[in-house]
C-alpha cells in the first residue's frame, strides 16, 4: 500500500514521543511491504514562533494533501500562565479540527493485563475490558445559540442535531463494531431530550443496514454508572458530543495512565491521530515521557485510515509483550520495578521496535 503521512510533532514532549510513533510507522511499512512517505509540518507554540501563526497556511495545506496525520501535543506554559494572549497554541487544534471536518472523536479504552493495578477499579471488575468511543465532535450544545437574558440573571446553551450529523457518525460507529465484537451501545437521553429522540430514532434506523452489529440503547446515567460496575459490557459506544466528553474522561480511569490513551479525530478526509496527553513541559527534554500512547496512535491510524488491521493489532502485541516482559517507563513504574527494566523515551521505543 503506498500512502502519504504527515508527522505533526508539535510542541514539549509531542516533539519527544512522536518521534517514536513514526519509527514505529516506519518499521511496519518494511515489515508489511507498504510504501509509506513521510512529511513534517509546524503547530503549535513552536509555529507561533516561526511564523506568528498556531496553525500556518502551509501546515494545512499539507495536512489537506496527507492520507493521515500523526500528531503529537501542542502547549507551552508562557500560554497556560497568560491567558489573555491573543495568539494561542490550541487556536491551533480548533482550527485544524474544523478546516478538516473532523466530527468523530475517537478514542479506544484499552487496559493491558499487566496494568492491572495501575486503576483505582477492582482488578477482577476490569480484567479484559476494551471499549471504543465514538463522541460526536462539531455539534450538540457546544455549537448552539448561547447567551444571557432576563437583565443577565439568565443563561441559556441551545443543543441541536441534525439527521445528518448524528447519522455520519452513526455509520463511523457500526462500521468499526463490524470489525470488532459486533456490539454497538448508543448512548443518550431519549427519556428527556428531543436532540436525544432523533438521535436514537437515526441510530434505529440504520440498524437493518448493519444485521451483524448488535444494538443497545442506553441513557447517559445509566452508562455512567454501568462503566464503573461493568466495564465489559461495552465494545463499541456511540453518543453526542457532550455526553461523550464527560464518559471518555471516565472512562480514561479505566487504563489507568495518561501516557498509555490513544485518540483518533476522524471525517470525511484525511484523520488527526493523537495521544490524549498534552505537551506535559513538567518533564520535557527529560527524555522520560512514555511514548506507547503515540505508538498506539500509530496503530489506530493504519486501522482506520488505511484499513491495515493486522498491522495495527501487530502493534498492539508488541506492546502487550514489551508490558509482559516487564519493561516500564516512569509512569507505570513502581517501587518493585527493577532497574534494568526501566525504559525512558528512546529505550522504550528501540524495546517495541524489536517485538513487532
Ligand atoms: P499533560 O497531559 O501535558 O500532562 C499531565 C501530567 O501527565 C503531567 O504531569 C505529565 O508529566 C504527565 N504526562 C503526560 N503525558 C505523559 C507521558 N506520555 N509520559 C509520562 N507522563 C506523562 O497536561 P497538562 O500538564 O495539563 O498540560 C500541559 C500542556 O499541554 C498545556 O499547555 C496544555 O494546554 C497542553 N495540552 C494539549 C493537548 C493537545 O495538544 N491535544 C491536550 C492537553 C493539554
Ligand atoms: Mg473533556
Amino acid at each position: 500500500m503506498k500512502k502519504n503521512i504527515l508527522i505533526v510533532p508539535g510542541d514539549g514532549i509531542g516533539q519527544e514521543v512522536t518521534e517514536v510513533g513514526k519509527s514505529v510507522l516506519v518499521k511496519i511499512a518494511e515489515k508489511f511491504g507498504h510504501e509509506f512517505s513521510y512529511d513534517e509540518a509546524l503547530m503549535g507554540h513552536v509555529a507561533i514562533e516561526a511564523t506568528g501563526n498556531p496553525l500556518p497556511d502551509e501546515t494545512l495545506e499539507k495536512m489537506r494533501n496527507s492520507d493521515a496525520i500523526l500528531f503529537g501535543a501542542v502547549g507551552h506554559p508562557k500560554y497556560d500562565n497568560d491567558p489573555t494572549a491573543k495568539v494561542r497554541p490550541e487556536q491551533g487544534l480548533l482550527k485544524m479540527r474544523k478546516e478538516l471536518g473532523l466530527y468523530a472523536n475517537l478514542r479506544p479504552i484499552k487496559l493491558f493485563d499487566e496494568l492491572l493495578s495501575a486503576s483505582s477499579i477492582k482488578p477482577e471488575i476490569l480484567k479484559g475490558s476494551d471499549i471504543l468511543f465514538f463522541r460526536e465532535l462539531t455539534g450538540d450544545i457546544y455549537f448552539g445559540e448561547k447567551g444571557r437574558k432576563n437583565d443577565n440573571n439568565t443563561a441559556y446553551d441551545i443543543a441541536e442535531y441534525s439527521r445528518y450529523e448524528v447519522e455520519r457518525i452513526g455509520r463511523k460507529a457500526f462500521e468499526a463494531a463490524r470489525t470488532r465484537g459486533k456490539r454497538l451501545m448508543s448512548v443518550d437521553k431519549a427519556n428527556v431530550l428531543e436532540t436525544s429522540r432523533l438521535w436514537r430514532e437515526v441510530i434505529q434506523a440504520l440498524a437493518p443496514e448493519y444485521p451483524d452489529v448488535t444494538v443497545e440503547h442506553q441513557f447517559v446515567d445509566s452508562a455512567a454508572m454501568l462503566l464503573i460496575k461493568d466495564p465489559r459490557r461495552f465494545d463499541v459506544v456511540v453518543t453526542a458530543n457532550l455526553f461523550g466528553d464527560i464518559l471518555t474522561d471516565e472512562a480514561s480511569q479505566i487504563a489507568g495512565s495518561m501516557g498509555m490513551l490513544a485518540s483518533a479525530s476522524v471525517g470525511d478526509s484525511t484523520g488527526v491521530y493523537e495521544p490524549i496527553h498534552g505537551s506535559a513541559h513538567d518533564i520535557t527534554g527529560k527524555g522520560i515521557a512514555n511514548p506507547l500512547a503515540s505508538v498506539l496512535s500509530a496503530a489506530l491510524l493504519l486501522d482506520i485510515s488505511f484499513g491495515l488491521k493486522e498491522e495495527s493489532d501487530a502493534i498492539i502485541a508488541a506492546v502487550d509483550k514489551l508490558l509482559k516482559d516487564g519493561f516500564r517507563t516512569k509512569d507505570i513504574s513502581d517501587a518493585s520495578t527493577p532497574a534494568h527494566l526501566l525504559l525512558n523515551t528512546q529505550s522504550a521505543g528501540a524495546e517495541l521496535l524489536k517485538r513487532i
